[in-house]
């Protein structure tokens, strides 16, 4: 991790996170990517940085990203809010987000998350204890027509995730992580 949270006391407003050299650096790349008077849009790269770094996007990270970019801090705490793949606390190892937007729920997507929660012990929005698997739910993934679908940390999209599916997933999953 090349950057540290800063912890405010309690009821005080949260302070920027310091910002290491080289997250500056990451930072500066992005932003290079844009004409000088538009930086700002560089913003979601800069919180997916900080993300990568810190596992999530703390209200203290997004303090030091709208400080970095000179944007209202609202502004970068509504681009937080709206993507998904922004961990706005800490999560596991794995973080699985099933689709239970409408075509899917009609689909088993509703289904598929509860038999999640079942086989983890965890409720939507948990973490196992063990620190391996964040069970969320998800918005469209543009598959409807594979419901039920899955991601895995924003990244590996799973489809037809039948209750096999979802035993092989997590099994394979552990797997890979030793703690099968
Ligand atoms: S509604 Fe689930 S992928 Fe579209």
């Amino acid at each position: 991790m090349s950057s540290h949270a800063t912890h405010s006391a309690a009821g005080a407003a949260p302070q920027p996170v310091v910002l290491s050299d080289a997250t500056r650096a990451r930072f500066a790349r992005e932003v290079a990517k844009y004409p000088a008077d538009q930086k700002q849009s560089a913003v979601m790269a800069c919180l997916s940085i900080l993300q990568q770094e810190q596992g999530h996007v703390s209200a203290e990270g997004e303090l030091a990203v709208a400080e970095y970019l000179g944007m209202a801090p609202m502004a970068v705490h509504e681009v937080t809010t709206f993507y998904n793949m922004y961990n706005q606390r800490p999560v596991g190892r794995f973080k699985i987000n099933v689709c239970t937007n409408l075509p899917c729920t009609l689909r088993g997507g509703g289904k598929a998350l509860e038999r999640l929660c079942q086989r983890l012990g965890v409720e939507v929005g948990g973490t196992t204890a063990d620190g391996l698997f964040t069970l969320q739910p998800g918005e469209c993934m543009g598959a409807c027509a594979d419901a039920p679908v899955l991601l895995v940390n924003d990244r590996n999209m799973c489809s037809y995730m039948s209750d096999d599916k979802l035993d092989q997933l997590i099994d394979g999953l552990r797997q890979a992580e030793g703690q099968a």
